[in-house]
């Protein structure tokens, strides 16, 4: 039983803590750590910064396959860059963020990523390193044979809260709002949506902090390695 090649996979709406909770269970276990939004926001930063009309779905199917998009998955300091450029500030913007809904619907812009995706979790897995995955989609397609699947959730209230202090905004409610908006879309979408199945354990971090979520992550891990 180690976490040797591990995968472990979590999904869950926006501004649930599941970004910051897989950074501290990869630190704390030795894992690697890949955040596939950032991919599909990488994507989406392209296509505006190229002019590609986002709710074209024929052009941005056309268009995919023309930026190159590399992760680092180091989880003390991860990386995104596109055809070499570091965009980790870049794909954080309003204009980012309130377009990648639409990219994120494109089947061909998602059989991209996954296939990527899975590739980067291969390449983990051959240097016997655990990778923790997340993301919308990781459960049910990129990883759904993974032995520990999350799904991570906290109450709207809790997630505009977290969210406008990271963004640091006074507008909660208007935080609120566009974060409501985003899920109904990733949720709603025809292929791959947001949806929590059967096998996949929900933890609901309404009034918990990071590190008891940690906490609680790292020992689910800790069992499944142990019964690996
Ligand atoms: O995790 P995030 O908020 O940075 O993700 C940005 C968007 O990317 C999200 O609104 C939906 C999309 N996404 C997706 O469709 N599938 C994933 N596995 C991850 C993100």
């Amino acid at each position: 039983g180690s976490t040797e090649g591990i995968v472990i996979a979590i999904d869950g709406p926006s501004g649930s803590g599941k970004s910051s909770t897989s950074k501290g269970v990869a630190r704390a276990r030795g894992l690697r750590y890949l955040d596939t939004g950032a991919m599909y926001r990488a994507l989406t930063w392209w296509m505006l910064d190229n002019g590609v009309d986002v709710h074209d779905s024929a052009a941005v199917a056309a268009a995919v396959g023309r930026p190159v998009i590399e992760m680092g998955t180091d989880p003390a300091a991860p990386t995104v860059s596109v055809d070499g450029r570091d965009v980790a500030v870049e794909i954080r913007t309003k204009e980012v963020t309130g377009s990648v809904s639409a990219v994120s619907a494109v089947p061909r812009a998602r059989e991209l990523l996954v296939s990527a995706q899975r590739e980067i979790i291969d390449a983990a897995r051959r240097e016997c390193a655990g990778i923790v995955v997340e993301g919308r989609d990781i459960t049910t397609v990129v990883a759904p044979d993974a032995p520990v699947k999350l799904f991570i959730t906290a109450s709207a209230e809790a997630r505009a809260q977290r969210r406008s202090k990271e963004i640091r905004t006074g507008d909660v409610a208007g935080t609120q709002a566009a974060l409501e908006l985003r899920d109904k879309l990733d949720s709603s979408r025809a292929h791959s949506p947001l949806t929590l199945t059967s096998d996949t354990a929900e933890l609901d971090t309404t009034g918990l902090d990071l590190d008891e979520v940690v906490a609680l992550v790292v020992e689910l891990v800790d069992e499944a390695a142990a019964a690996a």
